[in-house]
């Protein structure tokens, strides 16, 4: 067996091959059936002439329905008309499954239809193309941490407590007390930073967001690295090189993916270190000289965070924002205590935010006081604040979502598209 790939490639011409997939479409001369066959590595076009073959299987190729699995054996030809410039041709034709109806068709469908038929949708070659980048991604992702030695800790996904907030947390009931899902792997990763020095948390984290938009999830992936001995300057430093690495990566492998995406390449080609940086005041005054209603002191949305991404060409920090729109744990700005020293990292071509991350506060007194400000449950973070009385040090990092990276990567209209299966407010099926 070969796959569809590895025969695309080149090199199978005239030799003989056995596919296994699925009947992706079929079309009929007559006396020639030319189908298309997929497997998930890429589509094929076979032909099957009745003169060539047993009377079976043309019988075989009459019956055969979309989305039929199968196993076909053939001869490769180049046929520069054929799409992918190869061909079959057909000697024998097995139909493993004989599909019912394929609920799915060529027209257009509507959203909430596709979604409630997710697990079928996910066989068309555009969502076939957003998965195989998303696993690139991934992999990218890993080969990074490794290739600079970060250890992988994984973090718990019960928890007793909030890293980003209270208002979207997902309660569940522990044995008659009770925990919530993980918001964000940072703090668990934080304590294995003071055990393994640069470390990273990679996982799915949840979400009661209780907003509908186009960059929602409520069950998303996100990988967490943080570093010993790394200040906030550092810390943009990494951001910048494994997001480079990661749309190098993409572009290397996955060209044939974005092709099917119909992705102009070049604003990718552009993302190169450094990135651009405004601090947060500088985007509130850019902000209001277009005309937004927006104060200091106001967390950036959607629309003003796309707005400062359409004014740079590469991927743009929006740095030291306001203390009070902030996680307790960051580390206040020396320069300004109403400030602290972390950033998002906005996504070019209007995506926004994909990154937020910042330097850790290591001060024990001043970790305090956030906790009692942010009137969080002391008692629940004795174990965080210990890491501030054994050997505390500098100390950053940052978390970056997944799907926020396909959707922009594969320059999708909503994120729903960047992970298998969706989950958003309105969805928990199938
Ligand atoms: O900015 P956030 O909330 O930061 C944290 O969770 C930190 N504890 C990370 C850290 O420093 N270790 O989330 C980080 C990233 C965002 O930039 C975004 O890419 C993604 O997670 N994200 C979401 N993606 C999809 N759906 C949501 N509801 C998301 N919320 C955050
Ligand atoms: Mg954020």
């Amino acid at each position: 067996m070969v796959t569809i790939e590895e025969i695309l490639k080149g090199g199978y011409e005239e030799k003989e091959v056995e596919i296994k997939g699925w009947l992706y479409n079929k079309r009929s001369l007559g006396s020639i059936y030319f189908i298309l066959i997929r497997d998930g590595t890429g589509i094929i076009q076979a032909t099957i002439k009745k003169d060539d073959v047993s009377e079976e299987v043309f019988e075989n190729a009459e019956k055969i329905t979309r989305e039929s699995s199968l196993i076909l054996k053939g001869i490769v030809r180049e046929d520069k008309r054929a799409p992918g410039g190869y061909e079959v041709r057909a000697k024998s034709l097995e139909i493993i499954h004989l599909s019912e109806k394929f609920p799915i068709s060529k027209k257009k469908h509507g959203i909430d239809f596709l979604l409630d038929l997710r697990h079928l949708w996910i066989r068309s070659p555009r969502q076939v193309a957003i998965l195989r980048i998303r696993s690139e991604i991934i992999k990218a992702c890993r080969d990074f941490m490794d290739e600079n030695g970060f250890v992988l800790v994984d973090s718990p996904i019960l928890t007793p407590t909030a890293c980003e907030g209270t208002s979207t947390l997902f309660e569940t009931d522990y044995f008659g007390k009770k925990a919530y899902l993980s918001q964000s792997g940072q703090l668990y990763a934080e304590a294995a930073m003071a055990a393994l020095g640069k470390v990273y948390c990679f996982g799915p984290t949840f979400r009661a967001e209780k907003s509908k938009t186009r960059r929602h999830l409520t069950e998303f992936w996100m990988i967490e690295p943080e570093m010993a001995f790394v200040g906030f300057e550092e810390n943009l430093k990494i951001q910048e090189e494994l997001v480079t690495y990661i749309v190098k990566r993409v572009l290397e492998k996955r060209e044939r993916e974005l092709k099917i995406l119909d992705r102009d390449i070049e604003p990718l080609k552009k993302v190169e270190p450094p990135f651009d940086r405004i601090t947060y005041t500088e985007a509130i005054e850019i902000l209001q000289k277009e005309g937004y209603n927006i104060n200091w002191g106001d967390d950036l949305g959607a629309p003003h965070e796309r707005f400062i991404s359409l004014q740079h060409e590469k991927p743009v920090f929006v740095t030291k924002y306001p203390a009070k729109i902030k996680a307790f744990y960051m580390q206040p700005d020396p320069e300004n205590e109403n400030l602290v020293l972390c950033a998002d990292l906005l996504a070019p071509e209007g995506y926004g935010e994909i990154i937020g991350g910042s330097e850790r506060i290591n001060d024990l007194k001043i970790l305090e006081r956030k906790i009692k400000e942010f009137n969080l449950p002391r008692e629940n973070y004795e174990w965080y604040l210990d890491l501030r009385r054994y050997g505390s040090v500098q100390h950053s990092g940052f978390g970056m979502g997944i799907e926020r990276v396909v959707a922009w990567i594969c320059k999708l209209k909503h994120i729903r598209e960047a992970i298998p299966f969706p989950r958003t407010i309105t969805r928990i099926y199938p």
